[in-house]
C-alpha cells in the first residue's frame, strides 16, 4: 500500500470513528440516574460503548475505505499481489484488546463491590409482588404497608423480595438495577436514592395476563418528610377511601370500574355487579365481599376460574374489606340507576 493511501485510509477511519461516537452519545438514551447505583452503572455503560463503537467504527471505515479503493475492474482476472503476515500489526491488535478488555473488567468489578455494598445503617424494605400489584412493608415502623415505595433521599436501602405467586420482575428505569422475584426465595437488592422525585416501578417479567398494568410509583423525598411518613402509622392505610383501596390493591388491573376510573377487562365488568350477584343468586353485599375473599366461589361465565388471588382476605385488613366492599356495592348501585 503506498504512503499516501495509508495515511488517508487512517485519517478517515479516525474521522469516522469520532463521528459515530458524537452520533451514538450525544442523544439522551437512559434516564436520568436517581440512584448512585445507577450512575456508576451508567458509567459503565457508557465507558464500554464508547469503546465499542469507536472500534466498530474504525472496522467498518477500513473495510468500506478498502472497497472503494482497492476495487477492480470487472475484466480483471489477474492475481491479486502475494502478502505475508505483519508482525508489527499483529502485536499492535492483539494488545490493544488485551488493554480494553481488562479495563473493562477491571472498571465492572469495582462498580459490582461498590453496588452490592449495602452501606451503613440501610433502611430495609420488603417488596411483595403478586398478580398484579406491588406491596412495600417497613419492617422498622411497625412493618407498615404501603401501595407506593417511599424512600427517603441519601440512605442506602436494601429491598428484600418476596413473591405471593409467580415470577415477577421489580424494576424502576431511573435506578437501573431489575431484579426478579421468585417464588420460595428472597433475593435482596441495594439501592441508594440520590435525586428526589418520582419514578416509575414496573413489572418486567410476564406474570399473566394483568402484567402491563402492574405498576407502582417509587417516591424519593427528603429525609425529614420521610420520617414523618413513617411515623403516620398504619391507620393511614386503614382509613384509605374505597376508590384509593381498589388501586392500591391492584383491583383497576383487571377489572372495570367507573368509580375507580379503571377499564381493564381480564376479569369481570364490576361496573355489572347487580347482575352478576343476581346470576350467582345472592344479596349483592355478601356476593362482593364473597368475591373478594374467596373468588372461586362464583365465577362469572365467560371468565376463567383461579386468575384473581385468593389471599385478598389476609391482605386486607377487616376495616380496609369493608370500606371495598362497601363502595364497589354503592357504585353497582349507582350504576344501574
Ligand atoms: Cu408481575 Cu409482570
Amino acid at each position: 500500500m503506498r504512503r499516501g493511501s495509508t495515511v488517508q485510509l487512517a485519517l478517515f477511519a479516525l474521522v469516522a470513528g469520532g463521528l459515530g461516537v458524537l452520533i451514538a452519545v450525544l442523544p439522551n438514551w437512559l434516564p436520568e440516574p436517581a440512584s448512585r447505583e445507577a450512575g456508576r452503572i451508567h458509567f459503565v455503560f457508557w465507558f464500554v460503548t464508547g469503546i465499542c463503537l469507536f472500534i466498530f467504527a474504525i472496522v467498518a471505515a477500513v473495510l468500506a475505505y478498502s472497497v472503494w479503493k482497492f476495487r477492480r475492474p470487472p475484466d480483471d482476472d489477474s492475481d491479486g499481489p502475494p502478502i505475508h503476515g505483519h508482525t508489527g500489526l499483529e502485536i499492535t491488535w492483539t494488545a490493544i484488546p488485551f488493554v480494553l478488555v481488562t479495563a473493562i473488567t477491571i472498571v465492572s468489578a469495582i462498580v459490582l463491590a461498590k453496588d452490592d455494598a449495602a452501606g451503613a445503617n440501610p433502611l430495609r424494605v420488603d417488596v411483595v409482588a403478586q398478580q398484579f400489584a406491588w406491596s412495600f412493608y417497613y419492617p422498622s415502623y411497625a412493618n407498615k404497608r404501603s401501595a407506593i415505595l417511599m424512600l427517603p433521599v441519601n440512605r442506602s436501602v436494601v429491598l428484600r423480595m418476596t413473591s405471593k405467586d409467580v415470577i415477577h420482575s421489580f424494576w424502576v428505569p431511573e435506578f437501573s438495577q431489575k431484579q426478579d422475584l421468585v417464588p420460595g426465595i428472597h433475593p435482596t437488592l441495594h439501592i441508594t436514592p440520590d435525586r428526589i422525585g418520582t419514578y416509575p416501578v414496573v413489572c418486567t417479567e410476564l406474570c399473566g395476563a394483568g402484567h402491563g398494568l402492574m405498576r407502582s410509583q417509587a417516591k424519593v423525598v427528603s429525609a425529614a418528610a420521610f420520617a414523618k411518613w413513617a411515623k403516620g402509622g398504619p391507620q393511614q392505610q386503614a382509613a384509605a377511601s374505597g376508590p384509593a383501596l381498589f388501586t392500591s390493591n391492584g383491583c383497576n388491573a383487571c377489572h372495570t370500574l367507573a368509580a375507580a376510573g379503571a377499564h381493564a377487562k381480564i376479569g369481570p365488568d364490576l361496573d355489572k355487579l347487580q347482575a352478576e350477584a343476581a346470576r350467582a343468586g345472592k344479596p349483592l353485599p355478601a356476593f362482593v365481599r364473597e368475591s373478594i375473599v374467596s373468588p372461586n366461589a362464583y365465577v362469572e361465565k365467560g371468565f376463567p376460574k383461579g386468575v384473581m388471588p385468593k389471599n385478598f382476605g389476609t391482605i386486607l385488613a377487616k376495616q380496609q374489606l369493608s370500606t371495598l366492599v362497601q363502595f364497589l356495592v354503592a357504585s353497582a348501585k349507582k350504576g344501574t340507576k
